[in-house]
């Protein structure tokens, strides 16, 4: 079959299909353990509940301005003046079926083919693929000293002509490493000093433990006009547990949404109505769901380490926030891919394979789910990578008999 040369060049998303796989070893009756899942177990905010029934109940739901409704985009205009100190006007703002949609029709709007973006490794696993949907060149950078903790300097080294944006995503996902403030403020300035885009993806940014505090980006930026190049990427989907609502946004310069809406206008002619009438009410409504997220999802990171502290041969960075771990199992298969399937297969544990975030050797281990899961999950691994443990496990009734070495 003939398809274009970017349409081939795509990857499936790795984390996407392996909730598939979940899925499907769920319904055979498996009793599978995800551990791969990038969303919070709650429910919606009911203020979101309750505005998405209204609308639809009242049988009008229609074609909304392809940026947004002024009520979300009312509500985002609050949001970010809470959170980044400054208070766009509704054309520096567009609404989006996700953060993933806001962030290509910002890529869409300022790359050129062979254009580069430059992004820290480990990596979301989108960017990527996201970057050469629209004809341009990743860029990943290896922080050299082995962290997830990028340096300034290992930016600045691959910057050159085709540069073009560079991408920061702290809280990281995969790794749940929080940039420091001083690395931000860096890149903030190298970005306006050379000119490029710089594209926060801050859609963990509230989901921080520890008693810190979201970083702004704004508070580093020398350019506070209408030209700035800093493009916020934000949405409901992690801190209100909304992922299946689908509502992000971008906060950038008057232009840039003025463009990013034309493209929105002509592939999707904007989000969902009675989904952006969920957003905007949890966004407005009662907040305590994110605070009691955070307690929980700090809770369930503490178990997790605990558990993988007591991991001869894992080596761990304790993640500052998000719900991702990606600890090092190198000492027991450098290949991730083989490493995660054979858990899969073995003990039917779902992780994801560091190399989808651009690190060999690495997993991805979520601790969105419950204690139990977590708990289980880590025994179930352990079970199966250390020699040293029993022959045998019972998984319910059923008992597992260790023929590998
Ligand atoms: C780093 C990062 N950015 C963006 C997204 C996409 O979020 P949304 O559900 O709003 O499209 C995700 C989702 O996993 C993510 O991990």
């Amino acid at each position: 079959m003939s398809l274009s040369l970017i349409a081939k060049s795509i990857g499936e998303s790795a984390t996407l299909k392996l909730n598939e796989v979940a899925a499907i070893l769920r319904a055979k009756g498996d009793p599978v353990i995800h551990l791969g899942g990038g969303e919070p177990k709650g429910k919606a905010p009911l203020d979101a509940i309750l505005a998405a029934t209204s609308l639809v109940n009242s049988g009008e739901v229609r074609y909304t301005p392809p940026d947004g409704i002024p009520a979300l985009k009312q509500a985002i205009i609050r949001y970010t003046e809470d959170f980044y100190g400054w208070r766009p006007a509704p054309e520096n703002v567009m609404a989006s079926g996700g953060a993933k949609q806001a962030i290509m029709s910002a890529l869409h709007t300022i790359l050129d083919p062979q254009e580069e973006v430059i992004f820290p490794a480990p990596y979301w696993v989108s960017y990527p693929e996201m970057v050469k949907l629209v004809g341009a060149v990743p860029v990943p950078v290896e922080p050299e000293d082995g962290s997830f903790i990028p340096r300034i300097q290992d930016i600045e080294q691959v910057v050159g002509s085709y540069t073009k944006a560079v991408i920061l995503n702290s809280p990281n996902n995969p790794s749940g490493a929080v940039y420091p403030a001083e690395f931000i403020k860096d890149v903030v300035e190298l970005c306006e000093k050379r000119g490029l885009y710089l594209i926060m993806d801050d859609i963990y940014h509230r989901l921080i433990y520890d008693g810190r505090k979201p970083i702004n980006p704004y508070d580093f930026a020398k350019d506070r006009t209408d030209n700035s190049k800093l493009i916020i990427i934000n949405g409901v989907s992690k801190q209100y547990a909304m992922t299946g609502f689908r509502i992000g946004w971008a906060v950038a310069n008057t232009r840039l949404i003025e463009v990013m809406t034309n493209i929105q206008g002509h592939e999707t002619s904007g989000p969902s109505a009675v989904l952006q009438h969920a957003a905007a009410a949890a966004i407005n409504g009662v907040q305590s769901s994110v605070d009691s997220l955070c307690t929980t999802l700090e809770n369930n990171r503490n178990v997790l380490i605990e558990q993988l502290r007591s991991f001869d041969g894992v080596r761990l960075e304790e993640p500052g926030g998000t719900f991702y771990s990606f600890p090092d199992f190198s000492h027991y298969d450098k290949n991730s891919v083989r490493l995660s399937e054979f858990l899969l297969e073995k003990v039917q544990v779902v992780t994801v394979p560091g190399i989808e975030f651009g690190k060999e050797g690495h997993l991805r281990l979520s601790f969105c789910g419950s204690i139990k899961d977590i708990t289980d999950g880590i025994e179930r691994i352990k079970w199966t990578l250390d020699p040293n443990a029993p022959n045998e496990l019972y998984i319910g009734e059923r008992k597992l008999v260790r023929d590998w070495s």
